[in-house]
């Protein structure tokens, strides 16, 4: 009958989000080197009218690092944010290389890095995980704060409940 067949008993699920919480000096070299290019590229913002300036480096399996930045726009929907500037431009320019790590970094309106991590938006994220599945791998993720680093060991565990099947 209609409604009667998938009875379950109702509970909790929770759903962590493994992040560790790392000084800069606790990153390894080719980390530290993501951070440093992330962290560059809040300089070339474009972002006069949230005066938020953020910065991404992609690292690729080809040994290259993509770097991007928030890029604005009158039209306020028009522009797009450092994560999504820096994987469109990497898989444009290099289609064959696969995604290893990112990096992001902010500078805040008052020019300062926040003491803790800029988190990427929901739809950065959506986009980044189409870019871990095709790398069939796990991306690390480096979340740089003035205070701390979070590294986070994929893009999956960004956004747990993704749609990522159709
Ligand atoms: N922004 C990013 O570039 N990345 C994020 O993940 C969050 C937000 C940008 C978009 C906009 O230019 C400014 O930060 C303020 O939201």
């Amino acid at each position: 009958m209609a409604g009667t067949a998938n009875f379950l008993m109702m509970k909790t699920i929770d759903i962590t989000v493994p992040v560790v919480a790392m000084g800069y000096d606790e990153l390894d070299e080719a980390q530290r080197a993501l951070v440093d290019k992330a962290r560059e590229y809040t300089g070339h913002a474009y972002a006069p009218y949230s005066r938020f300036s953020v910065g991404a480096a992609i690292r690729l399996d080809n040994g290259v690092i993509v770097p991007g930045a928030n890029q604005e726009n009158a039209a306020y929907p028009s522009g797009t944010c450092a994560e999504r500037s820096a994987c469109y431009w990497a898989h444009a320019r290099y289609p064959e290389a696969r995604f290893e790590s990112i990096a992001i970094a902010s500078l805040g309106t008052d020019g300062r890095e926040p003491e803790v991590p800029t988190a990427p938006c929901g739809a950065c994220r959506q986009a980044l995980l189409e870019y871990e599945k095709l790398a069939g791998h796990d991306v690390e993720v480096l979340l740089a704060g003035a205070g701390v680093i979070y590294r986070l060991p994929s893009v999956r565990s960004l956004l747990p409940l993704a749609f990522s099947e159709f």
